[in-house]
């Protein structure tokens, strides 16, 4: 199996130097930097906008993975494109319209990505498949990092690989919420080729930093 891409969530580093945070997670080895998004309404909880993202831009060369949890998502689409995204991922519930979403997040030149929260099923991917580059299965309740990897999670991840080796397309499989080194093999066997870790990639300071990506990216 090829060794997962690591994709830190910002949401764990801190917040009061997070220029410093991102220069240090992208040096110790993270493939791509995940930014979640929450807007105290699609989730209860309240994160960044583009303002920040702007900010971090000149700190790391590496993808910006921009996941957005807010409701209405349309009218923002543009912001991130301009502040720095290079994929920008949505929830389906997150407006009436996914589809097209989708298909505006591509006309601004970026990738676009679907996510699944624990509740919806892979079968909401049917008529999406050929508007997406990256398909977020979430394996928690968007909202928090620190919560635990809901298992019935993986089934969803091997029903997603199929849908995306049927396709033929080139989509990346992420996942998101509870990856440890405990869950991230687990993840992996069962598809995903992208994960997302914020507890686990930012634990113990700038030190430790290497290790916690290394020791996620398992035997690879
Ligand atoms: C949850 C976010 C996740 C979260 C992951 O809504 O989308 O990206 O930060 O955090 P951990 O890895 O701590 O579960
Ligand atoms: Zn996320």
């Amino acid at each position: 199996m090829p060794a997962p891409l690591i994709a830190p969530s910002i949401l764990s580093a801190d917040f009061a130097r997070l220029g410093d945070e991102v220069r240090a997670i992208d040096a110790a080895g993270a493939d791509w930097i995940h930014v979640d998004v929450m807007d105290g309404h699609f989730v209860p909880n309240i994160t960044i906008g583009p303002a920040v993202v702007q900010a971090l831009r000149p700190h790391t060369a590496k993808p910006f993975d921009v996941h957005l949890m807010i409701s209405p998502v349309d009218p923002y689409l543009e912001a991130f494109a301009t502040a720095g995204a290079d994929i920008i991922t949505v929830h389906p519930e997150a407006g009436p319209h996914v589809h097209r979403t989708l298909q505006a997040i591509r006309a601004l030149g970026k990738k676009a990505g679907v996510s699944l929260n624990p509740g919806t099923p892979a079968k909401s991917l049917d008529y999406l498949i050929d508007e997406v580059d990256l398909v977020l299965v979430m394996s928690v309740n968007p909202g928090f990092g620190g919560q635990s990897f809901i298992s019935s999670q993986l089934r969803k991840i091997e029903a997603v690989r199929k849908a995306i080796d049927k396709s033929g397309r080139e989509i990346r499989l992420e996942v998101d919420g509870g990856i440890d080194t405990e869950t991230a093999p687990q993840a992996v066997s069962a598809g995903a080729d992208v994960l997302v870790a914020g507890t686990a990639s930012f634990r113990g300071g700038p030190e430790n930093y290497a290790a916690n990506i290394a020791a996620l990216r398992g035997g690879h």
